[in-house]
């Protein structure tokens, strides 16, 4: 028997069904309360609302579980790869062989941008943002291949899967060698996915360039953990802009900017910023947790916290491991590193934290990967959205198949004026 929750209103009573997750999460159905009671929820910042039913990815935040189509992330994150990864995301399947080989086959052959495209990076002003370029750039793709944006049409659909999951890395570097005015290196197709962005990041023509595998493995566990992570900020801004059926192009542009904010996946930017701050404050890292428990103080601790999780983020774990992992080989110890392990160490412990239940999330030690691998801070974010690509492809698409399919809009409860006359010019007051 379908549980139910009874809502009474003026003295009338009205059921409404409770939904049953894959996982036992429950959810309320609300979607007839407006027509059979007039009323309507608010819920600011969705603390409360469930937006969709979706089969992708799955997170229990006071366990500290994430799952992409099933299978835990320290699974993916140990055996598979990023493209792999992307195909189960955005298929649903772990691929065979032959899907998989496929699947890289027509990612790596489109990976060059069309020449034209070069000349939009000499209209941005000196040493732009790279995340503001790449949204451009991905946005102005849809005036590359505009005869092929029906959101509708199989075939069009998937060949724009191909052409994003291709490009981006591609449009990324180009917007790191426009901003140290290196000239663009083109895509090369004999690489993986990881090495090749590497290679069009670091290499210049009058040098040889050395793959290096070890660091192309590294980053390429990093885009798998930020592969998807269900209806986060960026991630409803997809969902949100394909409900109208905007193609793919424009849907991922929106998501790229909602992903630019430092509560997003501009953390990890800050982060780093954060570190190096407190690195040349003294290291005083007592200081800054106390400001961050500070309500009068607007500091927060970067990387610490998440909506949804009120446990360790399992992502963060792996990314400490992997941190240690690459700067340990280092000659000389990172102090940021060591900044952030302190941090971490007095936050944990720290009543404020634990009430708050504020653990370190995925931001936290990704930057120093990306520093100790020659990323600039403002790349960080970029490289947020090439991993979370697939994940944003896969969400756009299942809102597209869903059979109840609708243009997103939520409702309002209105606090200004009421109804009122005009007041002319002469009559208006200061
Ligand atoms: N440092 C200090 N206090 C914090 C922090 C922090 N990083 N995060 C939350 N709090 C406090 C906050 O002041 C509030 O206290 P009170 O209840 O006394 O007013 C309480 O914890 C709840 O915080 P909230 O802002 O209401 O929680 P939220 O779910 O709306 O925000 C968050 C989540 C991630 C935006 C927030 O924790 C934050 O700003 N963290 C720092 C930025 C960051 O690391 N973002 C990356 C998120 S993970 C990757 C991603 O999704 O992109």
């Amino acid at each position: 028997m379908t549980e139910t929750v009874k809502l009474t209103y003026q003295g009338k009573t009205y059921e409404f069904p409770v939904l049953e997750g894959a996982c036992g999460e429950k959810a309320v159905d609300i979607s007839t309360l407006r027509n059979t009671t007039g009323l309507i929820t608010l819920d600011p910042g969705f603390m409360s609302t469930g937006s969709c039913q979706s089969q992708i990815t799955y997170l229990d935040g006071e366990k500290g579980i994430l799952l992409y189509r099933g299978y835990p992330i320290e699974q993916v994150a140990e055996k598979s790869s990023f493209l792999e990864t992307s195909y189960l995301l955005i298929y649903g399947e772990l691929p065979t062989q032959e899907q998989l080989d496929e699947f890289k086959y027509h990612v790596t052959h489109h990976s060059m941008v069309h020449e034209s495209i070069k000349n939009l990076y000499d209209g941005f002003p000196n040493n732009p943002h790279p995340m503001a370029v790449c949204s451009a750039v991905v946005g102005s793709l849809a005036t590359f291949y505009q005869n092929e944006l029906d959101v509708r049409n199989e075939r069009e659909v998937e060949i724009t899967i191909h052409r994003l999951m291709a490009k981006l890395p591609t449009i990324a570097a180009y917007s790191y060698k426009k901003s140290i005015g290196q000239p663009f290196q083109y895509p090369d197709n004999t690489l993986s996915y990881s090495a090749n962005f590497l290679k069009m990041m670091f290499c210049v023509p009058c040098e040889p360039y050395e793959i290096d595998e070890d660091a192309a493995k590294v980053l390429d566990v990093l885009l798998i953990l930020h592969a998807d992570h269900e209806q986060n900020c960026s991630t409803s801004t997809v969902r949100l802009v394909g409900s109208s059926m905007c193609n793919l192009f424009a849907s991922v542009s929106s998501a790229i900017y909602a992903l630019w904010g430092p509560l997003h996946g501009g953390a990890n930017q800050a982060v780093i910023e954060m570190l190096q701050i407190i690195h040349e404050d003294g290291r005083d890292v007592k200081k800054y947790v106390q400001k961050a428990k500070d309500h009068n103080d607007s500091f927060r601790l970067m990387g610490f916290g998440h909506r949804v999780y009120k446990n360790f983020d399992p992502r963060s774990r792996i990314i400490k491991k992997l941190a240690h992992k690459v700067l340990d080989k280092k000659p000389n110890r990172e102090p940021l590193l060591e900044i952030a392990l302190e941090l971490e160490e007095i936050a944990i412990n720290d009543a404020y934290f634990i009430e708050k239940k504020l653990y370190p999330n995925v931001d936290f030690y990704s930057g120093l990967i990306y520093k100790a691998l020659n990323i600039p801070e403002n790349m960080f974010p970029v490289m947020f959205a090439m991993g979370r690509l697939p994940g944003w492809i896969a969400q756009w698409k299942e809102l597209q198949e869903d059979k109840q399919f609708k243009i997103g809009r939520p409702r309002q409860v209105y606090m200004g004026a009421t109804n009122r006359d005009y007041v002319p010019m002469g009559k208006r007051q200061g």
